[in-house]
């Protein structure tokens, strides 16, 4: 058995910037109301580019920033709630782009929670001595699910895509990836949903938020307790980047105080999978992380599922 690390990271937004202000023309909304009550100023939202091509943009920044070559990756997972395409998955689309030659290639839908699922899957396939290198990916065109005439859930969500490239260590190495806490509340999952065949996102507002800002806190501190480490030692926190209402709650639970905690949600909305490589690797390339530094990664949301990880930065 051995452990895996994040080598590198790299991410991807469209161009397109969406302010509160050009929100507030499309629906009975301000500046003030979105900025009080979730943190947001802009978002970006995609147009001609397809979940695919975010998720390519971001796992080509990872592979450069890592300097291995395509032929290296043997596995790549996407995680994505909005993938259009059925078959094939939206992992094997970027394999090919990417020129990835005969990778295990699979997506995963746990909706805000995926990228952590997603890490967890691929370091325990490589722990089990199934892949050597991974391509992990948090992509998602959360425009797609919009009602632009719901301003309780259009003024939130962005689209964009965060990408990890992962491998193997040396045994005896301390893990990179820490042990995964995850699980879900399936009897509640109407919480969040994403449904019909031109899917539209509707949430039951109030009661993720109670259940974001009691629920998560504990299951966090699991995650340093099983990587050993008291979350007062981490230098960084990066959780799902759904309200920064809940992030301050959450980190303030945990009682961080020194480490940077991650607020990409104001400049990106809430980008679901997206949003926690997203973050991390725009923290790693603006400098504010260094190498070896311990990080606590914790997506939470639709389903209501929920899964986090202390990992080492690259
Ligand atoms: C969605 C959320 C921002 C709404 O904030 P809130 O304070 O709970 O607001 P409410 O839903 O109670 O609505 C309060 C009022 O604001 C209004 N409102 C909703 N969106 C608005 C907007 N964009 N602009 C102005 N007013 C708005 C509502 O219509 C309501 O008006 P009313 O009192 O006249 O009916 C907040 O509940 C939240 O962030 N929840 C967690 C969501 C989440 O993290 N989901 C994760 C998905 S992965």
């Amino acid at each position: 058995m051995t452990g895996s690390r994040i080598v590198a990271l790299g991410h991807y937004q469209p161009p397109k910037v969406l302010t509160n202000d050009d929100l507030s023309k499309l629906v009975d909304t301000d500046d003030e109301w979105i900025r009080s009550r979730v943190g947001i100023r802009t978002r970006h939202i995609a147009e001609d580019e397809t979940v695919v091509d975010l998720a390519t943009e971001a796992a080509q920044k990872a592979l450069a920033n890592s300097g291995r070559s395509a032929a290296e990756v043997d596995l790549v997972v996407v995680a994505t709630c909005t993938a259009v395409e059925r078959s094939p998955n939206t992992a094997a689309a970027v394999a090919a782009r990417l020129g990835i030659r005969a990778p295990a290639a699979y997506d995963i839908n746990t909706v805000c929670s995926g990228f952590s699922y997603a890490l967890a899957t691929a370091d325990h396939a490589i722990r089990a001595g199934a892949a050597g290198r991974a391509l992990v990916i948090g992509a998602e065109r959360m425009s797609d699910t919009l009602d632009w005439t719901d301003r309780s859930t259009c003024v939130i969500f962005g689209d964009g895509a965060g990408a990890a490239l992962v491998e193997a260590q040396e045994d005896g190495a301390e893990p990179g990836i820490g042990p995964v806490v995850w699980g879900s509340e399936p009897e509640r999952g109407d919480a969040v949903v994403i449904t019909g065949w031109d899917p539209v996102i509707s949430q039951q507002g109030q009661s993720v938020f109670r259940w974001a800002t009691t629920q998560i806190a504990p299951l966090a501190r699991q995650a340093c307790e099983r990587a050993g480490i008291d979350p007062s030692e981490l230098k960084g926190f990066v959780p799902h980047q759904a309200n920064l209402r809940i992030i301050d709650a959450i980190a303030s639970r945990l009682g961080i105080t020194d480490a940077v905690v991650a607020r990409d949600v104001v400049d990106s909305g809430n980008t679901s999978a997206a949003s926690v490589p997203l973050a991390f690797s725009k923290l790693v390339e603006r400098g504010e992380l260094s190498p070896g530094d311990p990080v606590l990664l914790f997506g939470f949301g639709g389903g209501l599922a929920y899964a986090g990880q202390v990992v080492r930065c690259p």
